[in-house]
């Protein structure tokens, strides 16, 4: 696989300088159920290899869920979901009550892989509700179903989102997008990304800047190949340069996608995205946040009660496996920040495109609606 390299002088991104035709497409679904089984795109291999994984048992869908091999938030939502399936499959009970026991050892175990993405939390407590309102005869066969409503919920709100954020994308703009909101992050259309591809589907003459994203790449390993499979231009940055490109014209709007809104609209998403908000503003470029209802969560007031994820500092020190810094240097890795809501234009849902007063309009589309 190979990116365009701009040329120095002039960082117009040229439409001339074409990428490269990929070797590794994307065929099967990312997040698909086949019953007695889970299977799953591999991202930590991507875009080396499009590897599928198996996973038979609920704590193989903890482990991938916590070592991100699936990763984004409706994508964890969706294989949490199945894997809760998973291991409500394999229990051995008599009663109902013994069932639930269990049952509630395994919700336990996914509510501690990761914080911030509240998708997963919904869909722990959807699971919830499932077997509390079922019979015993059939409270496995609800699950899987419950669990295939969660799924294609989120395939139809991606799609949703997707078609009314396209109609805020121009002929001839240039969307800088960060982290990966794809197809892969939501096991849907995507979120960013997902009007990215609207709009290029309808035919925009559009242009894509990802940023790389540290720690884990995201943005240079997941965003450029899914929009390198699309066809659609896109030109990897490092998360530095952002300042660069907004500060000289070359950037008309910034999405990113979202793993919790709060009820006044502040937002955690990837680290960075607050940084790039702030530039956005400075250079009074609009940015956008995209995410189906399902990752606004109205429980929490404002930013600063959304949990932020601390990850093991080696992912700073070091990328895939090399040092880079030296022995027992000291590195901090928030997997997130929050970008507070003055800074966003809008957030784009399945229900609507929702701007400020956010704390009003976010209440009236989720309750409301
Ligand atoms: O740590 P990750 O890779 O799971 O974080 C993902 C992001 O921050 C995405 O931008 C977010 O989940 C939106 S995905 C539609």
């Amino acid at each position: 696989m190979s990116l365009r390299v701009l040329p120095l002088k002039d960082v117009a991104i040229s439409r001339k300088v074409k990428n490269k035709k990929l070797k590794t497409k994307m065929t099967d679904k990312p997040i698909e159920w086949l019953d007695s089984k889970l299977k799953i795109i591999d991202q930590t291999q991507l875009p080396g290899k499009l590897a599928y994984l198996e996973l038979r048992n609920y704590t193989d869908v903890v482990a991938a869920i916590k070592e991100m091999k699936v990763r984004g938030a409706p994508a964890i939502g969706v294989a949490a979901a199945y894997g809760i399936t998973l291991g409500a499959q394999n229990i051995k009970a008599t009663t109902k009550a013994k069932f639930l026991s269990q049952f509630h050892k395994i919700l336990k175990a996914f509510a501690a892989a990761r914080p911030t993405a509240v998708n997963l939390f919904r869909a722990i407590d959807r699971m919830k509700k499932t077997t509390e309102s079922a019979d015993f005869a059939t409270i496995k066969q609800a699950l899987i179903d419950e669990a295939k409503a969660i799924h294609a919920e989120e395939e139809t709100a991606t799609r949703r989102l997707s078609q009314l954020g396209a109609k805020l994308i121009k002929d001839g703009f240039t969307i800088l997008t960060h982290c990966n909101a794809g197809a892969l992050a939501t096991a849907g259309y995507g979120t960013a990304l997902g009007i990215i591809k609207a709009a290029w589907e309808q035919g925009k003459k559009i242009e894509v800047i990802a940023t790389e994203t540290r720690p884990l790449l995201q943005g240079a390993r997941l965003t450029t190949w899914e929009l390198m499979q699309e066809n659609v231009p896109v030109t990897l940055i490092t998360d530095s340069m952002a300042g660069y490109f907004l500060s000289r014209g070359k950037v008309d709007c910034v999405i990113v996608g979202a793993d919790r809104i709060a009820a006044n609209g502040d937002t955690a998403n990837k680290i960075g995205t607050y940084t790039l908000a702030v530039l956005a503003k400075e250079n009074g470029v609009p940015f956008y946040v995209a995410a189906p209802t399902s990752t606004i969560d109205l429980f929490v007031k404002s930013g600063d009660q959304i949990p932020i994820e601390e990850r093991n500092p080696e992912e700073v020190t070091s990328i895939k496996g090399v040092r880079l810094a030296p022995k027992g240097a000291t590195a901090a890795n928030p997997a997130f920040d929050v970008t507070p809501h003055k800074y966003i234009t809008a957030i784009i849902t399945e229900k609507g495109i929702i701007r400020k007063p956010y704390a009003n309009n976010l209440k009236k589309v989720i309750i409301e609606k």
